[in-house]
């Protein structure tokens, strides 16, 4: 089996990326280690800080944000960070030629009931001619992402990656090195199997509650087929079992918050997630337009996703382009 090193040498990747990458897996090495201690090293439960969206910051969240920070600020081709639990981005070397944008932990809510969890991340080229005393190097569209993927935190952990050349899958091994366990990775086009958090069915646009009945319906409805649900509530793991076998993945706008587009952020959980399941041959849309295309205007701005099997997510966008949007909103 190939070392995560061999297989990016061997992909032609640039040293200095395959370097940082090599890098952010040791930091995650050291989060898994936390994770597995769990309660014998008091580091469950929450903090009594919330963070910039106003969540309670779970002690993982940031344990694991201080240890990849530490790990990303040592390293010379670090210009900069940005993190979930960062109000503002963070300053590293100039000169460097990385932004690394980054959720430490996904799905933290999984974490006090010992299920799975998972550290998200995005690679984008620095612009050092523009200077770092704001967030606008920072604000790219996901098309512009030189890598993205996540480590999950299940029985095993995993890394999944892209660097634009398809998406691979690495296994922590006992001896501490990821290892190429899948390469090459596709999403079957067509599905049987969907995620929503269906508690918010009566907040949704008429568009998804439409989609979302005709599903329901099943063999006896215009789908003409059954479906099956999944809801980890943790974002790796939905996206995970899609890139495994297939799916369709939404987090949808709703009227809880209806200024903001979504619930889930674009630059560290959309953006490196779409890019993944575009790689994968699967699409990644926030219902209307590719998701990789959206321009951020900040860096913890939001977004609707649905991502996954190529045909089920054009059905989705289909019901989009003929339902009318009856709620003002968004992007
Ligand atoms: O980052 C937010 C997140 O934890 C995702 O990983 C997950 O998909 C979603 O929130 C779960 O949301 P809910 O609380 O509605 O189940």
């Amino acid at each position: 089996m190939q070392l995560l090193s061999q297989f990016l040498r061997h992909e032609q990747t640039d040293e200095e990326l395959t370097d940082l990458i090599a890098t952010l897996m040791v930091a995650c090495k050291e989060i898994t280690l936390k994770l597995r201690q769990g309660a014998i090293s008091g580091v469950l439960g929450a903090t009594t800080d919330v963070n910039v969206q106003g969540e309670t910051q779970k002690k993982l969240d940031v344990i694991s944000n201080e240890i990849i920070k530490k790990y990303l600020l040592s390293h010379l081709t670090v210009a900069g960070l940005a993190s979930e639990e960062e109000s503002e981005p963070v300053l590293a070397n100039p000169n460097g030629k990385y932004l690394v944008v980054f959720d430490p932990l996904d799905g933290s809510s999984n974490i006090d009931i010992n299920v799975t969890v998972g550290t998200i991340f995005s690679i984008l080229e620095a612009a050092p001619e523009q200077g770092y005393h704001d967030e606008a190097p920072f604000l790219q569209k996901g098309r512009k992402q030189l890598a993205a993927g996540y480590v999950l935190y299940g029985p095993s952990a995993l890394l999944v990656l892209t660097t634009g050349n398809g998406v691979s899958m690495f296994t922590l091994s006992e001896t501490g090195d990821f290892l190429l366990t899948r390469d090459k990775v596709m999403i079957p086009q067509e599905t049987q199997e969907f995620a929503i958090n269906m508690s918010n069915y009566r907040h949704w646009e008429p568009a998804m509650r439409s989609y979302i009945d005709d599903v329901l319906e099943g063999v006896d409805g215009v789908r003409g087929k059954n479906f099956n649900m999944r809801w980890v509530a943790a974002m790796v793991a939905e996206i995970h079992r899609i890139l495994t076998r297939g799916g369709i993945f939404i987090y949808p706008w709703d009227a809880r918050v209806p200024q903001k587009p979504g619930k889930l952020r674009l630059m560290y959980e959309g953006n490196p997630m779409s890019m993944l399941i575009e790689q994968a041959g699967g699409i990644a849309t926030n219902c209307y337009s590719d998701i990789l295309d959206v321009e951020p205007k900040d860096i913890h701005e939001r977004v609707s996703v649905a991502l996954g099997s190529k045909k089920e997510v054009e059905v989705l966008m289909e019901y989009h382009q003929r339902i009318e949007t009856v709620i003002e909103k968004k992007d």
